[in-house]
């Protein structure tokens, strides 16, 4: 019988508070400026990915959601494959009892669960899932700041999803990459009272995708210099400082000045990329409102209309209801519980000084989902029986 050699890992989302948005080298993914994000529980957003190497296979397979996919014609994962195998066979070559597994054909099968289409950040828990997977089956023994050099040149924003809590992505200086990596800032028990809502909002045309915006950003956007040169350093320090002192109301400003800059450089773009719309514009107006007397939320936005809006738990009582308000009809995942302990009978107008005219009521279903979720922890390995291949090395 050939030898059988598996592991099965899940990895987590990242939702960014001081955007990645641009690169300096676009095959090593070394990016413009630092970011800075918040990795959100995988109970309700994660990849998962079993791969198993054996001398059974004749070539590398990959399923990715249930469906084959190719490998050789997609760099960003042949990069993640020829790095973690020339470390394995580096190990080996230094321990003759080891099994050799870095010249062995492997198959990967991965799966979100969540469906991309909702536009989700899936590259990032994808590729942090795949690499942090591939380093368990060879036993590379790097800790996660490693991993994500490697994770990096799957996706810019999946090196942050190595680690759980509060996670800047280093720019570093190096044209080699060896210093541009996620270290993080704070466990996610350092703050548990943080959670995050987020708002899937209605979409049906495909925008720009990321690699491709961002490039076009670099190229022909001056206000993107600016934010590379004078923004991000400055806001990348007070953030770990809002962060380590767990002040929310600066935390908060920041997370929406950032946002709100990132989706200026799109509109500086040339020709210009739009990402949000117009619910996705309603939402920052009904939290603008909300914070009138004192910041209590905060909205971020990636590339594509879905709203995340960070929080103290307190509030989102509050801030559910100004949404099932606006936005009737979306369906809530509350497995917090959070709508236990809200007041069945609420309004917006319960909310003291709360000027309800600020948006217009959409129609059913404009936010089709909200979810409420937390900062938590980082890449698992799970157990044989959460294996998503077969004995014959094929998807169950
Ligand atoms: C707006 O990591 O998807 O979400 O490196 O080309 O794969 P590539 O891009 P990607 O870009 C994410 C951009 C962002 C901001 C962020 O997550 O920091």
């Amino acid at each position: 019988m050939a030898q059988v050699f598996e592991a099965t890992c899940s990895a987590p989302v990242n939702i960014a508070v001081v955007k990645y948005w641009g690169k300096r080298d676009t095959s090593l993914i070394l990016p413009t400026n630092s970011s800075l994000s918040v990795t959100l529980s995988q109970d309700q957003l994660h990849s998962k990915t079993t791969i198993r190497a054996s001398e059974s296979f004749t070539e590398d397979q990959l399923w990715l959601n249930g469906k084959q996919e190719s490998i050789s014609s997609n760099k960003r994962l042949v990069a993640c494959l020829r790095e973690t195998r020339a470390l394995r066979a580096n190990i080996e070559s230094k321990d003759e009892s080891l099994p050799k597994l870095a010249h062995l054909k492997i198959h990967i099968c991965s799966e979100n669960n969540f469906p991309t289409a909702a536009g989700l950040a899936s590259s990032a828990s994808g590729y942090a899932c795949l690499v942090f997977t591939l380093a368990t089956l060879f036993d590379l023994r790097l800790n996660a700041s490693e991993l994500s050099i490697i994770a990096r040149q799957g996706s810019g924003s999946a090196c942050r999803s190595l680690f759980g809590g509060f996670v800047a992505w280093e720019m570093g200086q190096n044209d080699d990459g060896s210093d541009s990596k996620a270290v993080q800032i704070a466990p996610e028990t350092h703050w548990p009272e943080l959670e995050a809502m987020i708002c899937v909002v209605s979409d049906a045309k495909k925008g720009t995708s990321s690699t491709e915006g961002m490039q076009l950003t670099v190229k022909t956007s001056p206000l993107l210099q600016h934010r590379i040169k004078e923004v991000v350093p400055r806001r990348m320090e007070d953030m770990i400082q809002a962060i380590k002192d767990r002040n929310f109301p600066r935390f908060a400003d920041l997370t929406m000045q950032d946002s709100n800059q990132f989706h200026a450089v799109c509109l500086d773009t040339y020709p210009p990329i739009f990402y949000m719309n117009d619910i996705s514009r309603a939402i920052i107006r009904i939290i603008t409102e909300y914070n009138k007397s004192g910041v209590k939320a905060a909205y971020t936005y990636d590339a594509g209309p879905n709203a995340v809006i960070y929080a103290p738990r307190e509030n989102m009582p509050e801030i559910y209801a100004l949404l099932s308000h606006y936005f009737p009809g979306a369906a809530f995942a509350d497995s917090l519980g959070m709508l236990k302990e809200q007041k069945k009978d609420w309004t917006p107008a319960d909310i003291q000084g709360f000027d309800t005219g600020i948006s217009p009521i959409f129609s059913e279903a404009s936010v089709k989902q909200i979810l409420h979720t937390k900062a938590h922890d980082g890449p698992r390995v799970l157990g044989t029986e959460h294996s998503l291949l077969n004995a014959e090395g094929l998807p169950k």
